[in-house]
């Protein structure tokens, strides 16, 4: 057989294992804007709880407009990388907006937050230095600090999940490191959990650690004013990296940063390498991202909205009899043990009109998988009743709920 046909029928076959396995994902197509009702192919209109879009600027008019002001203005795309073609005023105005937003100094956009987490643990780190991470930190942290390791040779650890003791004893462990770093995800995104972010700033000021975290589930929805984990525990300006995306919160597009220092930011545009070697955010994308932070700071009550929705909807699936994981956050999953209960009260919702996309081993421990719902500002109480009562009729015909 040639190389690339047996190749083929290689991953061919992987590929009927995952369908074996049932773990082979299928994919929703939509053909509408992303809001808290879209349109499904071969559903119709469904309503949304899985999505990121936490604040309902995925569509908002402002920030629309805002996108397609850019594209007028600055074209398509940037035509190579930054330092090569130049930058554009957008992005130098986004990255201003973004660093006011979550209280720092300075702010470099990337594509994505994947790529901002990948940039900056490899860039900052050398050898001799030590990271230490949260076990259930995003998938962006760990291959970033495997990458990291790869090129570095640095040390790297990682502490049970929100485990205080165990980051201590890996700090005291590597004490005689150069540069430490821990790494915390701001909310925890399958668990909705918030870091104990107090307690890291102060175990890192005594074991003269950085802290870098990653706010993508909070930008846009903790706090009063949504500037994050940060402003929710009153720290604002005090943790010395935070990386975020836009394609949550944000505008829900594409995109992400590092924000902190200057002379941070300023070493990663020199020295990063998918700054260096990638094209830069696509302008419409800044001008939507950047509209979108001057909205919520118009709009605080936009992340108000947020807090109440999440606030009811987790009172009323409670009380319709499920078991939410506790806590404040709009990530709110409902633990209902095995994967294929979980991937079928999805499917059993998408019955009943209701989108929430259910999560199985290997993403999360056996036994604990879970649907994961997601609230938006821009559901209303209409939708939100209707959503507990697919999840009641769901849950009954499954034989879930008594
Ligand atoms: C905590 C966290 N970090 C990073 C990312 C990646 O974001 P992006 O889509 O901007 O690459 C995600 C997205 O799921 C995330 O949840």
């Amino acid at each position: 057989m040639p190389t690339n046909a047996a190749f083929t029928a290689e991953l061919q076959a992987e590929l009927d294992q995952l369908k074996a396995d049932r773990v082979y994902k299928t994919f929703n197509h939509l053909d509408s804007p992303q809001g808290p009702w879209v349109e499904m192919e071969g559903r119709g209109k469904v309503l949304v709880l899985s999505s990121n879009n936490y604040l309902g600027l995925s569509a908002q008019h402002e920030v629309v407009m805002a996108g397609i002001r850019g594209l007028r203005r600055f074209g398509a795309g940037t035509g190579s990388v930054r330092f090569i073609c130049g930058t554009f005023t957008v992005h130098r105005e986004l990255e201003a907006a973004l660093a006011r937003f979550v209280g720092t100094e300075a702010a470099l956009s990337y594509v994505s937050a994947w790529n901002a987490n990948e940039a900056l643990t490899a860039t900052v780190m050398r050898e001799g230095d030590f990271v230490v991470s949260d076990a259930l930190n995003h998938a962006s942290i760990i291959d970033s600090i495997r990458l990291a390791k790869a090129i570095t040779k640095c040390t790297t650890a990682v502490y049970r999940h929100a485990d205080l003791d165990d980051l201590r004893e890996k700090l005291a462990a590597n004490a005689g490191a150069k540069r430490k770093l821990i790494w915390t995800d701001g909310v925890f995104s399958m668990e909705g959990a918030i870091a104990k972010l107090p307690d890291i700033l102060q175990i890192a000021r005594e074991h003269g650690a950085i802290v870098v975290m990653d706010d993508s589930h909070a930008t846009g929805v903790l706090g009063r004013t949504g500037r994050g984990t940060a402003e929710h525990f009153g720290v604002l300006g005090e943790v010395d990296i935070i990386t975020s995306t836009l394609g949550k919160a944000l505008g829900g597009a594409a995109g992400g940063f590092v924000a902190g220092s200057a002379a941070l930011c300023d070493y990663l545009n020199q020295r990063s390498r998918p700054q260096l070697f990638s094209n830069a955010l696509p302008p419409t994308v800044a001008a939507s991202a950047l509209k979108s932070v001057e909205y919520i700071e118009a709009n605080p009550q936009r992340v108000e909205t947020l807090r109440e929705n999440t606030a009811y909807f987790r009172a009323a699936i409670t009380e319709a009899g499920f078991r939410p994981l506790p806590g404040d956050t709009p990530i709110v999953p409902i633990i209902l043990g095995e994967t294929r209960d979980a991937i079928a009260m999805s499917n059993a919702l998408l019955d009943e009109g209701v989108f929430v996309t259910g999560f199985g081993f290997p993403v999360v421990p056996h036994g604990q998988a879970r649907v994961r719902c997601q609230l938006s500002a821009a559901h209303t109480r209409a939708d939100l009743d209707l959503a507990v009562a697919a999840f009641r009729t769901a849950g009954r015909r499954l034989g879930l709920l008594r």
